[in-house]
């Protein structure tokens, strides 16, 4: 069957992830977390004191950029792939509120997106991907046969993002968890460099009030049916 390139973006704690992988799975495809990339260099920025009380050293990491090697292994235990930085583990670390919460600021630096959408580009040459995060319909593959865009309420994002961090033994609160959604959409939104937005042929996907069974059927048979098409067409 042709392969063809998906695109999910949306807004933090969409549960864009746990969707892409699923779907990646049911077709065979790849599957790509963009924003463990943005993570895994932020850690690496902390790493190597680029952030001081919040206050990024723009120039310092830009100069450390080229040593930053990021890869994805894939971990046949679980199915999916994890993020490496420098040939360490990394997917641990780069989920916890201390990455969380400059994340966004790193984002918007010109130098560490192309580094990165260069990287993307690459990873879905042969198409057979399923790729997530915020520039992907719009800057990373703007051809792509299919786009989501997924959306949920802030305080629906913040409840589930809540509960996984107290599941994963961080101590956090609730309030703290809605602040930081709330400033990740707000900075992820009104960057110079690649905001996000939805592409105008993305469709829309509102999951506030939808389970992951429900999501995951209704966008699997969107799928199918973009994948029937394009086979019709060739
Ligand atoms: O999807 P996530 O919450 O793990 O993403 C973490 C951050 O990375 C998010 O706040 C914005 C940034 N990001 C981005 O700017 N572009 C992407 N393609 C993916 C993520």
């Amino acid at each position: 069957m042709r392969k063809i390139t998906i695109a999910i973006d949306g807004y933090s704690s969409t549960g864009k992830s746990t969707i892409a992988k699923e779907l990646a799975s049911a077709l065979n495809y790849i599957y790509v977390d963009t924003g463990a990339m943005y993570r895994a260099i932020t850690l690496f920025a902390l790493e190597n004191n680029c952030i001081t009380n919040g206050i990024i050293d723009q120039n310092k990491l830009i100069d450390l950029l080229p040593k930053a090697k990021l890869k994805f292994r894939l971990n046949k235990e679980l199915g999916y792939s994890e993020m490496f930085l420098n040939r360490n583990n990394v997917e641990k670390e780069i989920r916890s509120m201390r990455v969380s919460k400059q994340v966004s600021k790193i984002s918007v630096i010109p130098e560490v997106r192309a580094k990165l959408v260069s990287m993307q580009k690459k990873m879905g040459k042969k198409k057979g991907i399923v790729m997530d995060g915020r520039d992907i319909g719009t800057v990373v593959f703007p051809d792509a046969e299919f786009k989501i865009f997924m959306t949920a309420s802030p305080d629906i994002r913040a409840s589930r993002r809540y509960k996984e961090l107290i599941s994963k033994g961080e101590k956090v609160t609730y309030e703290e968890v809605l602040k930081n959604v709330r400033e990740r959409d707000y900075i992820d939104s009104n960057r110079l460099s690649s905001p996000l937005l939805k592409a105008e042929d993305a469709i829309e996907f509102d999951n506030s009030d939808m389970g992951l069974k429900e999501q995951f059927e209704r966008i699997h048979y969107y799928t199918l049916q973009v994948i029937e098409k394009q086979k019709k067409n060739a």
